[in-house]
């Protein structure tokens, strides 16, 4: 009777965590304690042990380094994200920040994002299948041109100004989500061109994972800050 209750209990911790044997770097769905943020990407890294499992205690070089292994984009680029990410920690360290500390509104975290609700209605930092729905929609051929991906990122900023009452998007805010929309872009598309591969852009959204399975490869050539720059500027023209 122990030994069942035992193997239950063992069994239930398991649920959300990597299995014992598990490789490096492999997909493993984080538990109940496990903490996570609004950025699908960072999620998804952490998914995939590139940042630590948990989500907790982060460190900026953590993050950077993670970045750079799993996606080849340029410290240059994320590192002072990260650390101006760090300004929201809760940790006692100021190098280090738990994933969750980055849905505090109003420093990277905003209105109107793509996959996540306002936090005017209560929950601004698991994915929401709903509001991304009415994103994915508009990806309907292979790939996610500029075009498509500013399209979409208008939609929802549109129906999220109509929906919230208290919707409030600074410029700043703007530009972060021209960022992200960037991001996403350079990733899973073809340097500054854009056309992200829609299949490999939805798995990072709805599953929080990097889609190697799907055929993707850490991409040989470095994602510099420039590319990331001049993708934001595409989309914003675009809008
Ligand atoms: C220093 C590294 C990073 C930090 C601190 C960070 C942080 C964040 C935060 C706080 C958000 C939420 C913004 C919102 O309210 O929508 C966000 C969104 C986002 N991030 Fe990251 N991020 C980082 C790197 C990346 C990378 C490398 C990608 C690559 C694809 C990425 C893709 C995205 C996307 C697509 C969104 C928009 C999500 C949405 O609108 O629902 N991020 N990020």
């Amino acid at each position: 009777m122990r030994t069942t209750i035992f193997v239950a209990v063992s069994a239930l911790a398991a649920v959300g965590s990597c299995l014992p044997g598990a490789d490096k770097h492999e997909f493993c769905a984080p538990g109940p304690k496990d903490a996570r943020s609004p950025c699908p990407m960072l999620n998804s890294l952490a998914n995939h042990g590139y940042l630590p499992r948990n989500g907790k205690n982060v460190s900026i070089d953590q993050i950077v380094n993670g970045i750079d292994e799993a996606l080849n984009l340029s410290p240059l680029s994320s590192r002072p994200v990260a650390e101006f990410a760090a300004t929201t920690s809760t940790t006692g360290n100021p190098s280090t920040m738990h994933l969750s500390d980055l849905a505090t509104h109003g420093v990277i975290e905003h209105d109107g994002s793509l996959s996540r609700n306002d936090i005017f209605f209560g929950d601004n930092k698991k994915f929401n299948k709903k509001i991304y729905d009415t994103v994915a929609k508009f990806f309907t051929k292979d790939v996610i041109s500029i075009q498509t991906a500013a399209n979409a990122r208008r939609s929802r900023l549109v129906a999220a100004q109509a929906a919230n009452p208290a919707f409030n998007f600074t410029a700043r805010e703007d530009q972060f989500s021209q960022f992200e929309t960037a991001l996403y872009l350079a990733v899973y598309g073809k340097g500054t061109e854009g056309n992200a591969k829609t299949k490999w852009v939805n798995i990072m959204f709805r599953e929080e994972r990097i889609p190697y399975k799907e055929g993707f490869k850490r991409p040989t050539d470095v994602i510099t800050n420039e590319d990331i720059v001049e993708l934001a500027d595409k989309v914003k023209a675009a809008a």
